[in-house]
Formats: C-alpha cells, structure tokens, sequence
C-alpha cells in the first residue's frame, strides 16, 4: 500500500530543492554519467522511454542524446521538479506522478531509467510496476543508493537521541531479489562508493538538504538539537576529515541493468 503522507512529504522536499537542484547534485549527476557507460550496450525494446523519477531531467537528457528518434517521458512526484525539466528540455513529455502507481497502460515503455529515487520508494511496488509497463525484452537502467551510504553520519549521530537522522538504504541483494520477484532478471551490476565534501558538517548537512535528501517519515527528527549534542556530533564527525582539510560524506552507488524476459 503507497504511503502517501510520506510521499507528500518526499515530493514537498523535492520541491523546495528544485531551484538549487542543479547546482548542488555533483554526486547525482556523476551517478547518472556512469549509469549511462554502464547502459551502454543495453538497449531498449521497442516502444517509448520512461524517466521514473526525473528531477530536473539529467536522465531524459541521456536518453534523448542516446535515443533521439525515441519519445521520452519524465515523471516525478514534484511539480516544481517536472517544472525545472521542460526549462532543459522542452520537447520531452512530462508527468507529476508517483512512480509506485504509474499513470501508463502496460506493455508500452521500452526502457526506464531511473537514478537515486528508488531509494525513497517501496522496492517491491516501484518493480511490479515497472514489469507492468515494460513491453516484453524491456530493460530497467537503475541507480539506487545501498547501506554504506551516510555512514558517516550514522556515526556521529549514534546515540544522540531516538530519531532517525541517516536514510536506510537496502542491500544490493534485497533490490535484486525484490525485481526477480517481478520477472525482472539482473543482467549486469556495478557499485561505487562515492564522496561528497564540503569545509565542515554544516555544510555538508545544507548542501544534503539543497538536493533534497535529507530524512523523511516516521522517526525522523522534528525539532532543534541542543547545543551541546551539536558540539558532540561534530567533534565525533572530526574523524572524517580530511588531510586536504575537508570532511566528506558517502554515497554508496548501486547500478543496475534489470530485463524483463521476451
Ligand atoms: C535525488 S532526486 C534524483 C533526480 C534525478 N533522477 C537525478 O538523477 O538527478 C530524486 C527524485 O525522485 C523523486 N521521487 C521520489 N519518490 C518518488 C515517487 N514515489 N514517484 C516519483 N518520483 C519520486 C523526487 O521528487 C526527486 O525529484
């Protein structure tokens, strides 16, 4: 069942970051460009291409360089996202929908690429519909996030108070069998573990925040934290700075290639 107070919620961040998007997402936009190498080689069945979670459209740019004589569609729970999209690319068709219940009649999507959004979905749900939409041999270039990602911050974190500060992130395993359940095979896979930097915690936290990414749901913390925990928190993250005086967080990137059989 779709949790649509937290997909309100996801959608309001998204939204608010929309503007600042491009110029914050380094790591986003570097998981696309080695989603796309590693699409290479992987084409699509015949019909139309779907972007599941487009944002501001890094990935319906690749497709329409890759596939110009294909129609791309890009999708997402945030309008002010959609509406970042048709300023880059106005020809593209757009549509501000949850990609856990797709607007499309089944069968008529040859490709869908989808990078750094499964990671705010139910698995099971988004992979039964993509199978439903693929037309039979369609393939599903995917790009989600795995556990490591954040560590960091679940360390100085630890401790601190009940609420949840860090996204939970499933193994590659479980994404795996979570599309096998949906006849969605695993044809190839790459990790790559990814770091973003900033001078200090509070930036690293602003610029997590200006992509978007930052907790949501149950469990997440609402209020102010104390001075004092503060202060702990960035003592304790002091041990991932580094020598060129940096500190950095990681993005722990899974790449999938998933076929639905013909
Ligand atoms: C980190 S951004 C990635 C955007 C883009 N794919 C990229 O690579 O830059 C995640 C996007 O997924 C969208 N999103 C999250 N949950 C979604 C859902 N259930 N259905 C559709 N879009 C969703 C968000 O609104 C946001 O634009």
């Amino acid at each position: 069942m779709i949790d649509h107070q937290a997909h309100a919620e996801v959608a309001g961040r998204f939204g608010r970051a929309a503007e600042r998007y491009d110029d914050a997402a380094g790591v986003q936009r570097d998981i696309c460009n080695r989603l796309s190498l590693l699409a290479d080689g992987q084409p699509p069945a015949e019909g139309w291409l779907l972007d599941a979670g487009c944002g501001t459209g890094f990935g319906v740019g690749h497709l329409r360089a890759r596939f110009p004589d294909r129609r791309v569609l890009g999708l997402d729970l945030a309008p002010q996202m959609l509406a970042r999209l048709s300023d880059h690319h106005p020809h593209a068709w757009r549509a501000a929908a949850d990609m856990e219940a797709l607007p499309l009649v089944s069968g008529c999507a040859g490709g869908i690429w989808s990078s750094l959004s499964l990671q705010w979905c139910d698995p099971g749900q988004v992979f039964r519909e993509f199978a439903r939409v693929l037309a039979p041999g369609g393939v599903v270039w995917l790009a989600t996030l795995g556990p490591r990602t954040f560590h960091e911050l679940r360390h100085a974190f630890q401790g601190v108070d009940a609420a949840r500060h860090v996204l939970e992130c499933p193994a590659r395993q479980s994404v795996v069998a979570a599309a096998s359940a949906q006849a969605l095979s695993l044809v190839t896979a790459e990790e790559h573990l990814l770091s973003a930097t900033a001078p200090n915690l509070a930036g690293l936290l602003r610029d997590i925040k200006a992509v978007g990414a930052q907790g949501v749901g149950a469990g997440r913390r609402r209020g102010m934290l104390g001075r004092d925990a503060w202060r702990e928190i960035e003592a304790r993250y002091e041990r991932f700075r580094r020598a060129d005086g940096a500190v950095a967080i990681s993005y722990d990137a899974q790449l999938l290639i998933l076929r639905k059989s013909s």
